[in-house]
């Protein structure tokens, strides 16, 4: 049976597919925003500390165990021989299946924003704030209609989604991400040189490059360590698969450095963009994050920069390679988990999946502005609570499932599966594993304490940090 899995078919196709899953919205609209309020060069320098304690060993980690077992998310568990700890591996698999039902529909948006700005621009120009409204079901007058552009859009996103899905690890996800990652670095260079070169770009520069330590507190920490987590995929258990589809030969250590280098660089190069073209058009304090910063304050940016229409084009080109790459990564997640744990073929089971994500995520589209629809939340300081359904479903992936995923991998492999076979898994073929002592403590102690703290923000401070 494991002769038939699928595997990547180079090992630059197998670099490309896992940084683009790592290279989403989270480096581009929401690492800048972050930084700024983190200080710039003192969240980068953070963030970049986070990394490396805590990305490289737990991506480190989830690829070792999916190469190890050669299994989806939840068969790896029984394929380790701890089929007790397979709730980990549902976890994960519930949060992508959450996550794409509002990353998919997210996807739309940015493609209906790169149509925007190649065709409707003036409109976008003219009001910002009420095209986005719009989009989403609120007209000007205050009068809500069924948000359908949004919604043909955003089944668009999924349709392109399902095709590369369909089409299989090398012949679909691979190829796609060879493609569309050296698309997106082309773009990121391009928007680079177009930001730092606007009059009065320095003072961003200055400031990402400044250090303000009065800036940090523990949150910013935190913060820094939650948006390395969403950053890098960790905690959603598609690095598992991922890493279930490699090869024994490759070297697992070096492609994870190069992977979370390659996601970082991204995050710092998006950050040295858009601070600066903020500063340099609308002024220091209108940097922000989040897609009402993405899709309405930049409409600003654009307006004012000579060649704006074009770089805004180009702009959410680069969200839409970022996002399609990442939303690929999560339905394979799900796909592979499903069709070996229930033996379901590949095509209707991407085809039935997709679709059902996208209705659950027509209800995200719809809450956002068009209809009242409420979710629930519960946490100590506020109790009971009723908000918007779409922000009930980040809530519920962000604050509460990425890091209980993450928990349950790092006690899985600390004490269960031991550190010992993950430093086996990268050893085996003559590799040398230099920090094997300082990975063993940081996945036993240092990463599950730091993901409590998290957890218990969420649970008990009622603070998101993703
Ligand atoms: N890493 C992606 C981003 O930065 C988001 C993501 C999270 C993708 C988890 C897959 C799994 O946007």
């Amino acid at each position: 049976m494991d002769n038939s899995r699928a595997q990547w078919g180079s090992k630059l196709g197998f670099i490309l597919a896992a940084a683009g899953s790592a290279i989403g919205l989270g480096n581009i609209w929401k690492f800048p925003g972050r930084a700024y309020e983190g200080g710039g060069g003192t969240f980068v320098l953070i963030y970049l500390c986070m990394v490396i304690f805590f990305g490289i060993p737990l991506m480190l980690t989830e690829l070792s165990m999916g190469r190890a077992s050669q299994a989806n998310v939840v068969g790896c568990f029984r394929k380790m021989g701890h089929k007790g700890w397979s709730w980990v591996g549902w976890v994960g698999v519930l949060g992508a299946f959450i996550i794409t039902c509002y990353y998919s529909h997210v996807g739309g948006w940015v493609l209906r924003y790169v149509y925007s700005y190649a065709v409707e621009a003036p409109e976008v120009y003219g009001d910002p704030l009420g095209y986005f409204y719009n989009t989403l079901g609120l007209a000007a007058d205050e009068t809500t209609h069924f948000p359908w552009v949004a919604i043909a859009f955003a089944a668009l996103f999924m349709l392109c989604n399902a095709v590369v899905i369909i089409r299989g690890v090398e012949g679909g996800i691979e190829k796609f991400n060879k493609i569309g990652m050296p698309a997106l670095f082309m773009i990121l260079v391009i928007l680079l040189v177009r930001a730092v070169t606007l009059p009065g770009a320095e003072e961003g520069l200055k400031y990402m490059l400044s250090f303000d330590w009065s800036k940090v507190n523990f949150t910013t920490v935190l913060s820094a360590l939650g948006q390395a987590f969403y950053s890098l995929s960790i905690g959603m258990a598609i690095l598992i698969t991922y890493g279930s589809y490699l090869p024994r030969s490759e070297n697992l250590h070096r492609n994870t450095v190069l992977i979370c280098t390659m996601d970082t660089l991204v995050a710092i190069l998006a950050g040295f963009i858009i601070v600066p073209a903020v500063f340099a058009t609308l002024g220091a304090d209108h940097v922000g994050k989040g897609g009402g910063f993405a899709f309405v304050s930049l409409a600003g940016v654009f307006q004012q920069m000579p060649g704006g229409r074009l770089f805004g084009v180009l702009f959410y080109l680069l969200l839409l390679f970022a996002a399609l790459t990442s939303c690929i990564s999560l339905i394979e997640g799900i796909v592979a988990f499903l069709t070996e744990h229930f033996n379901w073929k590949r095509t209707p089971t991407t085809i039935i999946t997709c679709a059902v994500m996208f209705l659950i995520g027509c209800l995200y589209t719809c809450s956002q502005a068009a209809y009242p629809l409420k979710g629930l939340w519960l946490d100590a300081v506020n109790g009971l609570t009723h908000p918007a359904f779409c922000d009930a479903m980040e809530y519920l992936t962000d604050r509460l499932m990425i890091p209980f995923c993450a928990l349950g991998c790092c006690l899985f492999v600390g004490w269960a599966w031991k550190p010992e076979s993950v430093i086996a898994e990268v050893e085996h073929n003559g590799v040398h594993f230099g920090l094997k002592k300082v990975y063993t403590v940081i996945i036993r102690f240092v990463a599950p304490l730091a993901i409590m703290i998290i957890l218990g923000m969420s649970i008990f401070g009622g603070i998101t940090l993703s």
